[in-house]
Order: C-alpha cells, then sequence, then structure tokens
C-alpha cells in the first residue's frame, strides 16, 4: 500500500505536497469505481509487459509496421516521444543551460570518412560474429557466451578466445539447437556504410553515418574553444542520432541499429583525470536519481582490460537491473588525449590549447560521459511500471517521475453534462495560459475508466470537475472547488480553484 511519503517523494507540486491530504473529505461517487489504495503493487517482471503497454497506450510502436516492420526498427510513438523529449530537455538543462563550463553543438550525421580512419573506428570499432551452418543465423559471440553463462564477460575477447570458449563449452545454436555448427567467429564493423553522388555514371563515395557523436566534439574542438572562449575545463555537449550495424539487435528498443545519444566531452588537464572521473560519476548518477530511477537497480561496473574500447584507458559503466539481467545504461570513459592527437597527426590542424595565463600550450585530456538517450527511455518505462490487482483485475500503473510524465495534469469531467464540459474546458484553458503544464482534457468512458488510462499512461495528477464546482449538488465539491487525485497516494483532496494554479505549479 502507498502511503503518504510516497506521494510527496513524487509529487513535483511542491506545495501539494504539504497538504493535509488524510483529513480530505470524503468524495464517494469518485472512488466507487476506483479502489482507495492499491493493494499489491508489483513492478515489471518481463519485458512484454512493457512492449503491449507501449503499442496498447502509443509510448513505442514497430517500425514500418504495416508493410511487416524492419528488424528491429522503433517509432516512438505521441507518448514516448514526449517522455523522450523530457528526458532530453532535462538534461540539456542539467548538463548545458545551467553550467557555464559548457557549450553545446548540432552536429551533421555525415562527415568525412577520414575522421573516422583518424578515430580509429574503421579499424577497432569491431564485433565478433558467428553463423550456424545449419540454420544460417547469425549472433555476436560474446553475446552468445555471455547469454548462455551471464557470470562470464566475453565482451573484448579476441575471435580466436571466442571460437575457442564457444567451442569448449559447446554453446548450441539458439535458434536450432545445433551444436558444433557455429563457424569461427570473424570481426565485423559496426560502422553503417552509405555512398554518396548517385548521378549516372559519377563514381560513388563511401562515407559513414556517425557510430557515435563524440567525434563532431573532437573535429569542432578549436572552433567552440575559440569562439566560446572558455578556458579548461569545458565541456563540449551534443545529441542526435548514431547508427551501428549491430549483429544482434534485441531487447526491444534496448539495442537497435539506430538510436539517441547525449555526450559531452570534457576537456580536462591530464593530471585532473581521476577527480574529474569521480566528478562525472556522481553527476551522472544524481541525475538519475532526478530521474526517479530506482537506486536499488543501479550499479557502477568497471571494464575490465579486455573491455575497454581502443581509446580509453578506464571506462565504467552504470548497469540497471532489467527483467533480461544487469545491463549497460549509460557508459563514462577516460578517452585521454587519444582523439584530438590523431585528429591533429591525421589533418595536419593545430589542435593544442593555450593557457591564455602562461601561454603553454598542450592537447587537453578529455572524459566522456555518454547516456544512451533510446535506451534511458526504455528502462524509464521498465523502472515507472507497476501492476496491481483490484477484484481480480490487472491495473497498470506507470509511476513516472512527475517531471517525465508525459501529461502532468489530466481535466475530467464527472459527466459529460454541457455544464460540467464547459467548467472543465475553463480550468484546461486557465491553466493551459498560466502555467508550462502538459495537460489532457479527457470525458471518454466512465470516471473509473478514465482515471485507470491516466494511470497507464503515468499522469500524476488528475483533476476532476463535478456537479458541486458548479454549485449544483453539494455532496459532491464545494462550489469552485475541483478533487484533485494523486497518482501514487490515490489521496483526494478538494482544491478551490483560487488555489488550483499555486498547487500545481512546481517550485
Ligand atoms: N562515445 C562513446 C560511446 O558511444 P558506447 O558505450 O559505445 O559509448 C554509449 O555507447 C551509450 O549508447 C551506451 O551506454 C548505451 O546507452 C547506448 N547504446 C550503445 N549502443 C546502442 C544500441 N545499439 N542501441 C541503443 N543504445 C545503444
Amino acid at each position: 500500500m502507498m502511503g503518504g511519503g510516497e506521494f510527496s517523494r513524487f509529487s513535483m507540486f511542491g506545495r501539494f505536497g504539504r497538504l493535509n491530504l488524510p483529513n480530505s473529505r470524503n468524495l464517494p461517487n469518485l472512488t466507487n469505481h476506483y479502489p482507495v489504495c492499491y493493494s499489491s503493487l508489483v513492478a515489471a517482471t518481463s519485458l512484454d509487459q512493457i512492449v503491449s503497454l507501449s503499442k496498447r497506450r502509443g509510448f513505442v510502436f514497430p517500425g514500418s509496421e504495416i508493410y511487416g516492420g524492419l528488424a528491429n526498427s522503433w517509432d516512438f510513438g505521441p507518448l514516448g516521444s514526449i517522455l523522450k523529449e523530457n528526458i532530453r530537455n532535462f538534461w540539456i538543462e542539467r548538463f548545458v543551460t545551467k553550467r557555464q563550463d559548457m557549450a553545446f553543438i548540432d552536429a551533421a550525421i555525415l562527415m568525412n570518412p577520414k575522421v573516422w580512419e583518424a578515430s580509429g573506428h574503421v579499424a577497432n570499432f569491431n564485433d565478433a560474429m558467428v553463423d550456424c551452418k545449419e540454420c544460417k543465423a547469425r549472433f555476436r559471440a560474446d553475446h552468445l557466451i555471455e547469454d548462455k553463462f551471464p557470470e562470464m564477460k566475453a565482451d573484448g575477447k579476441s575471435p580466436k578466445e571466442l571460437t575457442a570458449i564457444i567451442k569448449e563449452k559447446n554453446i548450441p545454436c539458439p535458434r536450432c539447437g545445433s551444436k558444433g555448427k557455429f563457424t569461427d567467429a570473424r570481426t565485423f564493423n559496426l560502422l553503417f556504410r552509405t555512398q554518396l553522388g548517385t548521378l549516372e555514371g559519377e563514381e560513388a563515395r563511401d562515407v559513414y553515418l556517425r557510430g557515435e557523436i563524440a567525434q563532431a566534439m573532437f573535429v569542432n574542438f578549436k572552433n567552440v574553444q575559440t569562439t566560446t572562449r572558455k578556458r579548461l575545463p569545458f565541456g563540449i555537449a551534443s545529441m542526435g542520432k548514431a547508427f551501428r550495424n549491430e549483429i544482434t539487435p534485441g531487447n526491444f528498443i534496448f539495442r537497435t541499429l539506430e538510436f539517441d545519444l547525449m555526450e559531452f566531452e570534457y576537456f580536462i588537464r591530464e593530471n585532473e583525470w581521476e577527480q574529474w572521473f569521480d566528478y562525472w560519476l556522481k553527476e551522472e548518477q544524481k541525475w538519475l536519481k532526478d530521474l526517479g530511477i530506482d537506486s536499488t537497480k543501479l550499479r557502477v561496473r568497471q571494464h575490465t582490460e579486455d573491455e575497454l574500447s581502443h581509446y580509453s584507458k578506464k571506462t565504467v559503466d552504470i548497469e540497471y537491473e532489467t527483467p533480461f539481467g544487469w545491463k549497460e545504461l549509460f557508459g563514462l570513459a577516460y578517452r585521454t588525449d587519444f582523439d584530438l592527437k590523431n585528429h591533429m597527426q591525421q589533418s595536419g590542424q593545430d589542435l593544442q590549447y593555450m593557457d591564455p595565463d602562461t601561454s603553454e600550450k598542450f592537447i587537453p585530456h578529455v572524459i566522456e560521459p555518454t547516456f544512451g538517450l533510446s535506451r534511458l527511455t526504455l528502462i524509464t518505462l521498465l523502472d515507472a511500471y507497476h501492476e496491481d490487482e483490484v477484484e481480480g483485475e490487472k491495473r497498470v500503473i506507470m509511476k513516472f517521475h512527475p517531471r517525465l510524465a508525459p501529461v502532468q495534469v489530466a481535466i475530467l469531467p464527472l459527466s459529460k453534462d454541457e455544464r460540467l464540459i464547459k467548467k472543465a474546458q475553463e480550468i484546461y484553458d486557465l491553466l493551459n495560459q498560466n502555467t508550462n503544464l502538459r495537460l489532457d482534457f479527457d470525458l471518454t468512458g466512465s470516471i473509473g475508466k478514465r482515471y485507470r488510462r491516466q494511470d497507464e499512461i503515468g499522469t500524476p495528477t488528475c483533476i476532476t470537475v463535478d456537479f458541486g464546482t458548479i454549485g449544483d449538488d453539494d455532496k459532491q465539491c464545494k462550489k469552485d472547488h475541483v478533487t484533485v487525485r494523486d497518482r501514487d497516494s490515490l489521496l483526494q483532496k478538494e482544491v478551490s480553484l483560487a488555489e488550483l494554479i499555486n498547487i500545481l505549479i512546481p517550485r
């Protein structure tokens, strides 16, 4: 059962939390069709629950569905895209606009292919794959091993080592069950290749869709530093789509071929790297807490030597405990001066920083916090998902943090009576004009059904307009009052219209 503590924890509507909720008037007509408390909230136990809710309520749809879809492509629907946008905006606010040491860029997806040669991605951005000779299915060799033996870390091992493990453990094909039928592991480059120059007779030129956003920050280092005159330490942040030719995408939107990334490169002096590494790890964790993510499901895991990316001296992952195991949510890497140094060598441009006080010139080192936005949206859905059972019927409650909820306040006339609809519309207009709250207006179905629908999309607050509001029935609300209902505690409170905005506006 949820108590008042839970209510105040999740309520962004600061003053709302201080209302004397337990002494609220009884409002029997609004609770008749709905429980007054949750009996047994259970968190998500399988990804299928999220896939099904996403389709049913419009968070995420299968891509190109009317043509049978396209392997592992997904479209964010009306609620999912707003949820993702809310996370993105909170990231920009926290890490860019509210900081003096960060500059933001919006870079092109296509870059000169020399960028990817200098960054080491053409040579090193590889995964090892095996094919089943029996059913022709293709798998990422490290995933094949880790799925069978979750305690083993196979990421980063050489194709030869992976082949040996698969043989030694006699791992069967997950698709057809055959044993001993895998090819030896071979490397496969993850960069997505495309071509420029499609005119007839013209020779096409291979380019890559960006595999990470980071390179845009490195190649723009000089432009940004000279135009903003930022001094070390400072960061360059960006966000947008990244593309990877993943061998085995899957687990809904967890691993896809195209996904949204948000990342920044934080430029520092070499001798300060440990201090900034610790600082950014704490900031990443703090941000996750402020998103409302359950901290008991988070852990930090350091990469082994084998796992480290070609550019990194130290990397940690923040992992989340999903129904399909502990999985990487974000990464944090110390990239040394690897990228700037290589771009300087390959481009012939001077990418050094000059200390304005001492005129000392050097290549800065870099700490890189990187946030997978599409993956975080999935984790937000997973973390928020709860089920309750009332009279044998399953109900879903999405306990989004109010700052992320696609709809923050729903305005519900108790019935389709013209006078109630008119009053509710006035309240909607009042809130729309005087606040930045994301609002919904819903009048289809019984009030119980509408509460249920709002719980399922994670709306923290519902406002119900009844006959009391318009002065017609004093057994319902008092005149010029509405019932304000909290999603998490299910507590209801009568609030005067004069007081309403003050109660709802976030502090
Ligand atoms: N610039 C560093 C970098 O890109 P990464 O660990 O390869 O680091 C960063 O990726 C984040 O992007 C991951 O922590 C994860 O959240 C997300 N990510 C990586 N591959 C993904 C995929 N195929 N689909 C969805 N998200 C992915």
